[in-house]
């Protein structure tokens, strides 16, 4: 299976490029929750350099291995980005963590002697000497970062591909799919021609660095289900560290990345408090109407921040596990919410008058 990220906003993109605009050369696009980063990718068609941040590691490399230009990413140190992927195809398995802790092999090999389904023994095994031998590379000098994240994240592509799930890692499924049986094979991705400059950085959105100048696109989660948890073997991917890791789902620790947007009553708080802190000229802010802010309260608690204004996106069909859910399912409504924060405006005019 492909991965599907809970509120991607793939298929929005093109109703938010209107709003994003041609890059007229002033500031960056800060997209501050990027998760796969498919709003960021718009950007730089759009000719924005782009400020990449979610506050995990496996989102910040999968939006930034799309943001990679063939120039960043030569693998001339591994004679070529076909013949890195067809090494790293043609390992053998390793044992490592994957393949103990999220393999059937967790039934014996396990702390929590549980047997977990989320991949079978064989491509665990794979994934694991993929991960090390990645690691080694990076460590020995042969790949730069560029590199290395354009192949982790094609890493978790073909992971994703293969993993025993109905959706997300919030837990595996008890029978094997016909797609968790197939093998793990990394492919290589098309690479973009020409790259922008892309900034990454990994952490709360509330330490973002943003200028004045910046466009800040925001798309917090919007419901109670946080991706620390759903997301979690991502993230152990990633990092190839061997946390203690709980329950029958196996998830590793994840409670301080808990994110108070997922809190009905935290999330009004925090977005308020989160768009009075941003300094910058312009912030986008997707709203659905199934989260679980209200639209009215939101906009009346941001009358003094500057200048609002609503704009309906589209209303799209969600995805649905069956005909009843279907049948008794609402249109879903995304917003997008434009704000000009007065402070910003006028110390930009000031400057602005200032440099006459
Ligand atoms: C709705 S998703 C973004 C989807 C993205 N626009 C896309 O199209 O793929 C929200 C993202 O926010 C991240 N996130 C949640 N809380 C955060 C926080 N406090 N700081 C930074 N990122 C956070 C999540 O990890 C998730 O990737």
């Amino acid at each position: 299976m492909t991965l599907r990220y809970i509120g991607s906003k793939t298929r929005l993109v093109d109703g938010l490029a209107r709003f994003i605009g041609q890059y007229s050369g002033r500031g960056r696009f800060v997209d501050a929750f990027c998760g796969m980063g498919s709003v960021a990718a718009q950007a730089a068609q759009l000719g924005w350099p782009v400020l990449l941040n979610d506050h995990l590691s496996y989102a910040a490399i999968m939006s930034s291995a799309r943001l990679t230009a063939r120039n960043q990413a030569s693998f001339a140190e591994l004679g070529g980005y076909t013949s890195a992927i067809d090494r790293l195809n043609g390992l053998d398995g390793r044992r490592g963590f994957i393949w103990s802790e999220y393999s059937p092999a967790s039934l014996a090999h396990s702390r929590a002697g549980v047997e977990r389904r989320y991949f079978t023994e064989a491509n665990a095994a794979h994934i694991d000497s993929c991960r090390s031998q990645i690691f080694d590379w990076s460590k020995s000098g042969l790949l730069n970062p560029s590199e290395e994240r354009v192949l982790l994240a094609d890493l978790l592509s073909a992971a994703n591909r293969v993993a025993n799930i109905a959706g997300t890692y919030g837990c595996f499924l008890s029978r094997w799919t016909s797609q968790s049986q197939g093998t793990l094979a990394l492919r290589p991705r098309d690479l973009i021609e020409e790259g922008m400059p892309v900034d990454i950085s990994v952490g709360d959105v509330i330490n973002v660095d943003i200028a004045p100048d910046d466009t800040v696109y925001l798309d917090p989660p919007y419901t109670k289900r946080q991706y620390a948890s759903y997301y979690h073997l991502l993230e152990t991917i990633v990092h190839g560290d061997a946390p203690v890791v709980e329950g029958v789902a196996g998830l590793r620790p994840w409670q301080h990345l808990a994110s108070d947007f997922c809190y009905k009553r935290k999330a009004l708080g925090a977005l308020v408090d989160l768009i009075q802190g941003i300094g910058a000229r312009r912030i986008l802010l997707s709203y659905s109407n199934e989260g679980h802010v209200d639209l009215a309260q939101l906009t009346d608690r941001l009358v003094d921040v500057g200048d609002v204004k609503v704009e309906p996106l589209a209303s799209i069909g969600r995805y649905r596990p069956n005909q009843k859910a279907s049948d008794n399912a609402s249109e879903v409504s995304e917003y997008l919410v434009v704000i000009e924060p007065k402070a910003v405006a006028s110390m930009t005019k000031k400057s602005a008058t200032a440099r006459k």
